[in-house]
């Protein structure tokens, strides 16, 4: 709880559960300790990219993420089918009791993102298209940008359009890759069929003169960061490569701070942190976060791609099995 006088007139607070509620009687917009865990979702493994990048920056939140292998790729199915798939995920997380959740994939950012917060207006959803293109648009410097991403995301136009209201001027090259996602969720990161797929992929963009080339690379599918050194390989350094799950964590945290949905401790370089433009030192975490993996795929090979992104095997220690509806 909190020492500091109730004021008049409590803001409203986002989907605060009643045992958060309850944690803190009295406390209305001050130090809040919310500490629910924050909710992440993709087609696969992808999204671990998004959730590896969140931990970095959020080191005293609880996490729960939920890969739909069973049922990837998602960017050569229909905006119906995503959707639909979509909404199906979010509904888990909610039930588990999440404050947040993280769209961890740009396919369904981009189809099913306004549908997704019109249906559930009490959780906060975070996309990755927005965070993604606002980097890339600071990255350019000559005005050309590559998107990168699957046939769903390159149809809604939803990066065409979100890098143009950063800047109307840039010139926007779209690469439809979803052949890549498989490939990646088996585990082909360096492979020779990976690098070879890569290559054939962005021949549009590499197969101009480098004075007409893209300066921009913007990885528009959260699978792509796992193969982020077969991409570089492709253009040596006359390329930045700028991928929407760094940004997104970024914006998370931002959400988090904005709504007042913090755990204790738990950001790094906010305003809540020791030390950071003369604010005092936040509440330490009184309880350890915890990280709970969820596949609708195969468990094993899951953990295995988790392990290689995050490098331990510590970090990953159980994954659970979750079964869709239509697979039950
Ligand atoms: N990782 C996802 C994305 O960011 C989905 C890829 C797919 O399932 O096709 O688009």
């Amino acid at each position: 709880t909190c020492a500091l006088p109730i004021s008049p007139q409590p803001p409203v607070l986002h989907s605060l559960s009643n045992a958060a509620a309850a944690a803190c009687a009295g406390c209305y917009g001050h130090t809040m300790a919310d500490t629910r865990p924050i909710g992440f979702f993709d087609s696969g493994v992808g999204g671990l990219t998004v959730l590896r990048e969140a931990q970095l920056r959020l080191p005293g939140e609880s996490t729960i993420y939920l890969g739909d292998s069973a049922r990837h790729p998602y960017g050569t199915r229909s905006d119906e089918e995503v959707v639909h798939f979509a909404s199906e995920l979010a509904e888990v997380l909610i039930r588990e009791g999440v404050k947040a959740i993280v769209i961890a994939c740009n396919t369904a950012t981009a189809v099913a993102l306004p549908t997704l917060r019109t249906r559930y207006p009490e959780t906060p959803f975070i996309g990755v298209i927005r965070p993604g293109a606002a980097a890339a648009a600071l990255s350019t410097r000559n005005g050309r940008i590559g998107v990168l991403a699957t046939a769903a995301t390159v149809r809604s136009g939803a990066y065409f359009t979100a890098l143009k209201d950063e800047n109307p001027a840039l010139q926007i090259v779209q690469v439809a890759a979803s052949e890549l996602v498989p490939l990646i969720e088996q585990g082909e990161h360096g492979s020779a069929a990976l690098r070879s797929a890569v290559a054939q992929v962005l021949l549009p963009l590499t197969s101009i003169t480098v004075a007409q080339r893209v300066d921009t690379l913007l990885l528009g599918c959260t699978h792509f960061p796992f193969a982020r050194e077969v991409f570089a390989s492709c253009f040596g350094d006359t390329v930045a490569i700028v991928d929407s799950a760094t940004a997104a964590a970024g914006t998370l945290r931002e959400v988090l701070a904005v709504n007042q949905l913090e755990s204790p401790g738990s950001s790094r370089g906010t305003a809540a942190d020791a030390g950071y433009a003369g604010h005092a030192a936040p509440e330490r975490a009184s309880i350890a976060p915890t990280h709970r993996l969820l596949t609708t795929g195969d468990t094993v090979q899951f953990r295995q791609l988790a392990v290689s992104l995050f490098g331990s095997e510590r970090a990953v220690e159980t994954v659970e099995q979750y079964k869709v509806p239509a697979q039950s």
